[in-house]
């Protein structure tokens, strides 16, 4: 099949790449023409396991091209992803204006009839505006889908090419065809294609998204619980854990969630109630806890350094906000980097992949160091914040021997509380107890 996708960041770029491995043509266009120069010679502009190869080896067979010529590339296609980014508006609602303005083009540029997919996360209601816009010019019959995208940044490729289902909202039998025809090699295990309709389609993204981040602040709630009460998060963690009815992803507590996702959609969906006149309550506390969840790296090392925070070095590891990736969108190490500005500290940071986008991203005050051991010379305390594999099971006498003091706090529960104070640290955690 011919397919077009416009907008190739971090999902159209994957959805993209993994359409031409299945043998499709595929046209990724995008406004960004940075972007497209690199991607034209196979410079990624982020980081993605799996991805360099996948795009490397699509574009080397002639099944994956690059352009900034959107119209051009909508001209010639059977299907085209919206896969354009959706941020929040100043109300907390996804500002459509991308995704809006992608289909005026479509519109006056389809040259066939056409399957048009929303891959990016919209509200419900969204597909008839889309509709909408692109009938003012359309010459041939189209048919809106919407193909909420589920893959996990980090694992990205590997999610959508073995997804757990694929949701699809349609209302054509020509658009529900097509779709399973293109889906078809990602399903061979057996897992389910649903089709459903349209508005169920959107909401179901989003309720997604808002399940998996209240699950992180219903864990981070009762780590901060087991503090006061003496209770090892961990413990609990894993005895509900292993209830059948609960399972155990998505219950470790750590700095608060962040990236391009969880944040942005709790918002958006906390204000579609709103608009119905309905509140999301439950919502409305995960975002509350979660925005006191992402100081809590900062008042733990306030504790152990007290006053003399100011005038203090601190090293801060991980800035992405999860491993495997560079995206720092909304990342709780930005939230802690601020804070021991604002209180005088100076901060050398380390990530393995994100410090090039920390760049753009951090006050120039803040220092970089080539490894995670070179950013503890000279400082006063180790801060943890993203759980990268590398920094699992370091060195921990190194680790002793160059900070200054042995003061270390623990954002991801990577270390043994025991361990660490047979050690000799000073050392915080997240919900282990008084100790944490
Ligand atoms: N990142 C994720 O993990 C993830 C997962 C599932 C769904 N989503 C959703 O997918 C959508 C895209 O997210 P992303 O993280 O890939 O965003 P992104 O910011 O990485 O990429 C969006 C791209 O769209 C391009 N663009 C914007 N306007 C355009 C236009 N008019 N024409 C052509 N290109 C245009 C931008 O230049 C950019 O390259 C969002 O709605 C997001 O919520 C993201």
């Amino acid at each position: 099949m011919n397919i077009c996708i416009v907008g190739t960041g971090y999902v159209g770029l994957v959805v993209g790449a993994c359409l031409a491995e299945t043998g499709n043509q595929v046209i990724g266009a995008d406004v960004d023409e940075k972007k497209i120069e690199g991607l034209k010679n196979a410079i990624l502009p982020i980081y993605e396991p799996g991805l360099d190869r996948l795009v490397e080896r699509n574009q080397a067979a002639g099944r994956l091209v690059f352009t900034t010529d959107v119209g051009k590339a909508v001209s010639t296609a059977d299907v085209v992803f919206i896969a354009v980014g959706t941020p929040p508006d100043e109300d907390g609602s996804a500002d459509l204006r991308h995704v809006l303005s992608v289909a005026e083009t479509v519109g006056r540029t389809m040259g066939r009839e056409l399957v048009i997919v929303t891959k990016s996360t919209v509200p419900v209601g969204t597909a008839a505006k889309v509709a909408a816009c692109v009938s003012k010019h359309a010459k041939f019959p189209f048919h809106v889908v919407s193909n909420p995208e589920f893959l996990k940044e980090g694992a990205a490729v590997d999610d959508f090419m073995k997804p757990d289902r694929v949701v699809l909202g349609a209302e054509s039998d020509h658009a529900r065809s097509v779709m399973a025809e293109l889906y078809a090699p990602f399903v061979r295990t057996g897992k389910p294609i649903i089709f459903m309709d349209i508005a169920s389609a959107e909401m179901t993204k989003y309720a997604a998204n808002a399940m998996l981040a209240t699950r992180i602040s219903f864990m981070n709630d009762i780590a901060n619980l087991c503090e006061r009460t003496g209770a090892n998060v961990d413990m609990v963690r894993r005895g509900i854990g292993s209830d059948e009815r609960i399972g155990p992803a998505f219950l470790f507590p750590g700095p608060g969630y962040g990236g391009s996702c969880f944040p942005k959609d709790v918002k958006a969906l906390v204000k579609t109630a709103r608009d119905c006149g309905h509140d999301l309550r439950i919502l409305e506390a995960v975002e509350a806890v979660n925005d006191d969840q992402k100081h809590r790296l900062f008042a733990k090392l306030s504790d152990l350094l007290g006053s003399s925070l100011r005038g203090a070095r601190v090293a801060v590891w991980g800035l992405a906000f999860k491993p495997n990736t560079d995206d720092m969108r909304e990342a709780p190490a930005l939230t802690l980097i601020d804070a021991l500005l604002a209180a005088g500290a100076s901060v050398v940071a380390h990530d393995p992949v994100a410090m090039t986008e920390a760049k753009h991203r951090l006050p120039t005050a803040v220092e970089f160091a080539e490894s995670g051991y070179d950013a503890l010379n000279g400082a006063d305390a180790l801060v943890v914040v993203t759980d990268w594999n590398e920094y699992r099971h370091p060195d921990f006498a190194r680790i002793k021997q160059t900070l200054k003091r042995p003061v270390v706090v623990d954002g991801r529960n990577l270390y043994s509380v025991d361990k660490m104070r047979a050690m000799g640290f000073t050392y915080a955690s997240i919900g282990r107890g008084a100790s944490a």
